[in-house]
Parts: structure tokens; sequence; C-alpha cells
């Protein structure tokens, strides 16, 4: 059944579990979460961001998601707009049956420059008075996302940064915070502790803490009932990483977010971990494999079985991991 993030978080935080976010754009990903989530009694959220309704097309992203909702009956499903650049897009995605928006005011419309509070400020505000009146929940974000290494903001490729960010906007100030969700009014709140967006997060191995779990309890304290959400929270795996360039591939060296340090966030008040690029290098992997070990397949449903079945099996790692395995 469809529900809204706010029903589902609010499960989450009285049972002391965290909810994965997973980005679906076609109907490989959406089975693969299903099947994990069937496979281990979660419920799920599935999140599509503009470029997935462009790249799906509107109609057949909203059918994808009913599809999966009337195949899985059992199954809570939260059908979330990720980062969205202006109010017309969240009001966009409210009109196709989207139970959750995000209204990314920490950027301006282009996604690119970062805003002033007030701008943002405003802008989630009226998004907020509408979506609630219309029983959908809203995710707002408060400080840019980057690397505390470089104040790199987080891209695709790895190769040239999108901007630079001075320190102060790349750590989510508590105080802000607190006055950002009087005024707004938002269900949940995306907060900046050192994770970026994309695969090229860190460039050495991670060995100690490389988020602000104190600055998450900081948070966490001033506006408890608020769900705190975390993007860029992929941990590029390393096996993956390693068959893709095994494969023919050409990856750069890099490291994601140790899982670990993700349930030390759930156990802060961290309840939704947004996640992308796990799936994105599983799939690319599997099909790399595939089609290397199988030269003389021509038929798609071979290989994009291959991966479903590795997309699937981060998806149930995730669930197990953050607690949400059991919960549906
Ligand atoms: O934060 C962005 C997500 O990874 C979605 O990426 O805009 O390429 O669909 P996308
Ligand atoms: P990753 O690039 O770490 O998967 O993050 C995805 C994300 O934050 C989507 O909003
Ligand atoms: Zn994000």
């Amino acid at each position: 059944a469809l529900i809204s993030l706010r029903q589902l978080l609010d499960h989450a935080a009285e049972n002391g579990y965290g909810m994965p976010a997973f980005n679906v754009n076609n109907m490989e990903q959406i089975h693969a979460i299903m099947q994990a989530a069937d496979a281990c009694n979660s419920p799920v959220i599935l999140q599509g961001s503009a470029g997935a309704r462009s790249y799906a097309g509107e109609p057949f992203l909203r059918h994808l998601v009913q599809a999966a909702i009337e195949m899985y009956p059992h199954i809570p499903v939260v059908m979330h707009q990720d980062h969205g650049a202006e109010p017309a897009v969240c009001f966009r995605s409210i009109q196709s049956g989207f139970s959750s928006v995000m209204m990314d005011g920490s950027l301006m419309a282009d996604a690119k420059t970062p805003s002033t509070y007030e701008y943002n400020v405003e802008t989630t505000r009226k998004v907020v008075e509408l979506a609630h009146a219309c029983g959908v929940s809203v995710e707002g974000e408060l400080g840019c996302l980057g690397s505390l290494e470089t104040g790199m903001m987080g891209e695709e490729d790895g190769h040239g940064a999108e901007g630079v960010l001075d320190h102060s906007q790349l750590l989510t100030d508590p105080e802000e915070a607190a006055d950002f969700v009087r005024k707004t009014g938002v269900d949940a709140l995306a907060i900046a502790i050192g994770t970026s967006h994309g695969a090229y997060k860190f460039t050495k191995k991670p060995t100690g803490n490389v988020l602000r779990i104190d600055r998450v309890k900081e948070i966490h304290a001033r506006i408890p009932t608020v769900h705190l959400v975390m993007h860029g929270s992929s941990s590029v795996p390393e096996d993956w990483l390693e068959i893709i360039n095994n494969y023919g591939g050409d990856m750069g060296q890099t490291y994601g977010v140790p899982v670990s340090e993700i349930v030390e966030g759930i156990k802060h008040g961290v309840r939704k971990v947004n996640i992308d690029t796990d799936l994105r290098m599983a799939s690319t992997g599997a099909i790399r494999k595939h089609l290397f070990d199988n030269k003389s397949n021509f038929d798609p449903r071979k290989f994009l079985k291959e991966a479903t079945k590795a997309m699937s099996g981060i998806c149930k790692d995730r669930f197990e991991a953050f607690g949400c395995a059991g919960q549906a």
C-alpha cells in the first residue's frame, strides 16, 4: 500500500530503525528493491528524481510504482520525489501521485548554485503548505553536500568539480536547523555531515570516522520530531568496483561511506538514507560480467536479470543493516 514518508519514518523512529531510499528509473531497479523487500519483509521508499521522470516519462514512472504496489500488497511503499529544484517540480509530483516530495532549497533552481537561507525558507515553506493540504510529506535540505576534504560538491564522473564550497556551508548548523523547521514545517530534513553525491566521495579507504556523527546528535537534540536524512550514502562497494574494472570498465579508485557509520547515524536520529550509486555500480558490473562471460548472448532479459539480482543483493544487505527488515 502507498503510505506517506511521515507515516513510515514516524514508525521507524518509534522502533529505532532507518530506511534506505533507493533511486529508481526503470523496471529492473523497482523489481530488485521489491524482491529484496519481500524477502526481508521490509517497507520501501522508491524515489524518483526529475531526471528519472524525464528518462522514463511521467506515466511510465507512475505506473511502474503502481505496479509494484499492486504486485506486493503487503509491503508499505513510499513514492518519494528526490531533489525538487523548485516548487513547480514538487507540485507536478503531487499531481502525479507521489506521497512525499523533497524541496531542495539549499541550491538555486539551477541545482548548482548555493542559495541564501531566506530563499531556502521561502521556497520550502511554500511547498509544505500545499503538500500538507494534500496529505503529502515534505523533505527539506539545509547545508550543502560536499567533501569536507576538498569542499567539492559531488558529481557523477569524478572529473571536474561543479562547485567549491567553504567549510561553513558543508556542515548543517543545529541552531539554524531548529529555526528552519519552525519556519517551514518540514517532516524530514536532509543535513550536511560529510557525505557527497556520486561515486567519488573519499580518495583514501576510510579507517576511522568519516562522518560528523557529533553533528547528527546536536541536530537531533534540537529537532527530535523531525526525521533526519542522509544523502550521498552509497558505500561504493569495492567488489563491484573491481568487477566493473576487470570486465572492461574504467572507474577510478574511490571509497564510499562505510555501512557501519550509517548504522551509527541511525542510532542518533537518521531515518532516511539515500542510495543511488551503489545500485548503478552493481547493475553495471553484473551486465559487464554477463556479456563478457556469454559472448553469444543477445537476449537482454538474461543480462538484465543478472543486474536485478546484483541490485537486490545490495538492497537486502541494507535492509538488514539498517534494521528495517521485519518491519513491513
Ligand atoms: O542525487 C541525485 C540522485 O543520485 C539522482 O540522480 O538526477 O541523475 O537521477 P539523477
Ligand atoms: P549516492 O550518490 O551516494 O548514491 O547518493 C544518492 C542521493 O543522495 C540521492 O538523493
Ligand atoms: Zn541526494
